[in-house]
């Protein structure tokens, strides 16, 4: 296989060549931002989203670089790694604030930020396993008060994802005082009565590109929704739950702690809210 080409400060380059310093400060200190943004047949899907949202994280973080210079990057990527084909693909960019002697404050110096992306193909999961749902396992929540920023501190992320793998289930579900808040990548819904309900933006949940592009194609389609959070005891009376994000688009949840959720298959609102997504992403993929 073709080694893949990856984007390091400016320069295309095969992985084995690329190279970052051990002082830089995204692996000294998690000092860094980044995005996940999908393409489409090789055309890129809601990337002004990622990117505002990138730039957003860059300026709250106080880093100084200009997003716009990225604007070309996800496509390059995804063509100079023979994947503009595919049905679905993801370009992932970071920036961190770049390498320094390490200190708990910003460089004395000015320096450069370090920027790295990189593309690969994406399968959607069998539409038989779709059909069936997947399984979820609540996890404390253990991550810090700003996580609408979308930093690359993903330790608590990583630990909850792999204690939902190590009970064989396939999503956990972040929960904080009680409330299911979202999963470790994705944002998290339930049915309740044919309301499609999603935790409110706060300073607690990411605030994803699908999740309001869900609500919106849902308030078009007549849909009601509802933006509040969802008690962990409310699960068990939910008719459908569902997980939304760029890495699984809309994800049902047919299952949390060993305990169906509905009648244990993917629901119907989860369903058309999956077929708006799709038919909005033909539409856009054709420019439609
Ligand atoms: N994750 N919540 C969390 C904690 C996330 O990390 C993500 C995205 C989402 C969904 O956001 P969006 O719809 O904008 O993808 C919600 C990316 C894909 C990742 O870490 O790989």
């Amino acid at each position: 296989m073709k080694e893949p080409v990856f984007f390091l400060n400016g320069e295309f380059l095969p992985r084995s060549e690329a190279r970052i310093s051990p002082e830089d400060r995204g692996f000294l200190l998690s000092d860094g931002v980044y995005e996940v943004a999908p393409f489409y047949d090789g055309s890129p899907f809601a990337l002004r989203e990622h990117l505002d949202r990138l730039a957003a994280g860059i300026e709250w973080m106080r880093i100084p670089y200009d997003v716009s210079r990225l604007a070309g990057v996800p496509g390059e990527l995804v063509r100079r790694n023979g994947i503009a084909d595919a049905p679905t693909a993801l370009v992932y960019l970071q920036v961190t604030r770049g390498a320094a002697p390490r200190t708990h404050f910003f460089p004395a110096e000015p320096v450069e930020p370090t920027v790295f992306g990189y593309a690969k193909a994406w399968d959607r999961p069998e539409a038989d396993r779709w059909e069936q749902g997947f399984s979820a396992v609540t996890v404390p929540d253990l991550r810090w008060g700003r996580v609408d920023i979308k930093t690359v501190s993903l330790l608590p992320n990583v630990l909850a994802f792999q204690r939902a793998l190590d009970l064989g289930a396939d999503d956990a579900l972040l929960v904080r005082d009680g409330i299911a808040i979202e999963g470790a990548h994705q944002n998290f819904w339930g049915v309740f009565d044919g309301t499609a309900v999603t935790h409110p933006l706060t300073a607690n949940i990411l605030p994803g590109v699908t999740r309001r592009l869900v609500l919106e194609l849902a308030s078009e389609a007549g849909v009601p929704c509802s933006e509040r959070p969802i008690a962990v005891e409310e699960i068990e009376l939910a008719d459908e739950l569902f997980f939304t994000g760029t890495t699984g688009e809309i994800r049902p949840c047919t299952e949390v702690d060993g305990k169906m959720v509905g009648d244990g298959m993917t629901g119907e609102v989860t369903r058309k809210l999956s077929r708006l997504f799709r038919a909005h992403v033909e539409r856009t993929a054709t420019g439609g």
